[in-house]
């Protein structure tokens, strides 16, 4: 069903460029009375109340929140869909905790009815939490991406998703081969890729769980399909980088594996790199490829701390990642306050318009979608989200002393969460109101 025209007024707040290249004043557009204005699914205007009123049509309802503030749908870089019912698992780091939680959890994914079930409540809580577009991790079964894409394709939501590709050092019941790997990978991508808002990406889990063989094989799937994306795990965890060493002794490092198999490039997203060197970091900026920044869950899984000016300074494109069920929220607000807490642990506290950035158009620059997606460019997507001031009596009493809106949105991301989301709109429907 298409929408056709309306206007939101609230306080309007976006990212029109990267704090690190332009400084954080040039990097956001904010509109105190602002108003946006929706046709067809699409953005048709941003801008002051006052100047853009006058020029609408006197048939287009204008809904008009107060307290609130309209920002651009979050953006959630890397999210593993079957991990939904096992986040919060308690006193392990990667290796261990994906052997005793994670691996007989994504088993439950190989029945459709269970995939069904999970993939609604997954997405709606994306909604909840004012995230618009994920890049998803499916299970090693067709199945859990069917059933994911499904629900997606219904609400029409901008989603990347793709299929696990694992053909060893896994549990039998939870493996693949190079070649069905390959050959379900295939069928999902002729089945899923450009229907719709969906895009198809090719997922080998990480390098210690495929053979040669199945990374030949993802590459040769990227080469078929151009315009597919390649999703993988990255230099998460010391004990994981040395295990990739003793996998593949004659690659340099981590990186240079995948580089090896030809999944380097600009619609490549690597989750973590905690522990990247200089040159891993001009390999992924000189190929495009993305980084997914995920803080709840180094923290949670004790990884390490992402470094950030570090990624910055090479030029890599960086979006933010939950990484549930690893990461222990799926609100992107959240992330963020933990992202601050990171970086201050590393000297270089994260400034709030850097902290939107990365929430929005950082995160559609690393997943190339930012000509659709990200801000609120007329033209866009109308993927965006009301953000409430008094979802809670704390924020509403603290946010009474803000002066100014760069404060505003420190503590929206300090102190919010799902509460704080009043309304989702994707492709200017809303999907979700609290
Ligand atoms: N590395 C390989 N698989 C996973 C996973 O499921 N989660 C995280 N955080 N890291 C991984
Ligand atoms: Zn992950």
């Amino acid at each position: 069903m298409t929408v056709t025209r309306k206007a939101y007024r609230a306080a309007i707040l976006h990212s029109i460029a990267d704090p690190a290249e332009v400084g954080v004043q040039a990097s956001h557009e904010y509109f105190e009375d602002g108003l946006l204005v929706i046709d067809q699914g699409r953005i048709n205007a941003v801008g002051h109340a006052s100047e853009l009123l006058p020029t609408l049509a006197a048939d287009i309802e204008v809904v008009h929140y107060q307290d609130a503030l309209i920002t651009p749908g979050f953006i959630d870089t890397h999210i593993h869909f079957p991990q939904t019912g096992m986040i919060g698992s308690y006193g392990e780091q990667l290796l261990d905790w994906l052997n005793t939680y994670t691996f007989p959890c994504e088993r439950q994914f190989a029945d459709k009815a269970h995939a069904d079930q999970v993939a609604k409540l997954f997405i709606d809580e994306l909604l909840r939490n004012g995230t618009t577009t994920a890049l998803v991790f499916g299970s090693v079964h067709p199945e859990s991406v069917n059933a994911l894409f499904e629900q997606a394709e219904r609400l029409d939501l901008r989603l990347i998703a793709g299929k696990v590709m694992m053909d060893r050092n896994a549990p039998d019941y939870l493996t693949d081969t190079a070649e069905s790997g390959y050959r379900d990978s295939k069928a999902l991508i002729e089945r899923w890729h450009g229907k719709g808002r969906l895009h198809y990406a090719v997922t080998p889990r990480f390098a210690p769980t495929s053979t040669p063989e199945q990374l030949a094989a993802a590459g040769r799937l990227l080469k078929e399909h151009p315009g597919v994306y390649l999703h993988t795990h990255l230099s998460e965890n010391l004990k994981e980088i040395d295990w990739v060493k003793q996998l593949f002794p004659e690659r340099s490092g981590y990186l240079d594996v995948y580089d090896d198999f030809e999944l380097l490039g600009e619609r490549s997203v690597f989750a973590h790199g905690v522990h990247l060197c200089d040159q891993e970091c001009q390999r992924l900026a000189e190929t495009g490829s993305a980084v997914a920044f995920c803080p709840t869950s180094n923290l949670f899984l004790g990884s390490g701390l992402f470094n950030l000016p570090q990624a910055e300074r090479f030029k890599v494109n960086v979006g933010l990642g939950t990484d549930v069920g690893a990461g222990t929220s799926f609100s992107l607000l959240n992330t963020l306050n933990e992202a601050y807490k990171v970086m201050q642990l590393q000297g270089a506290p994260l400034h709030p318009f850097k902290s939107l950035y990365l929430a929005t158009l950082g995160g559609a620059r690393a997943l190339r979608l930012d000509d659709r997606i990200g801000s609120l460019r007329p033209g866009n997507d109308a993927d965006f989200v009301v953000l409430d001031y008094k979802a809670t009596p704390l924020l509403d009493y603290r946010l009474q002393q803000s002066t100014s809106i760069e404060e505003t949105l420190f503590v929206l991301a300090t102190l919010g969460d799902d509460r704080t989301v009043r309304e989702t709109f994707a492709a200017g429907r809303s999907v979700h109101r609290r």
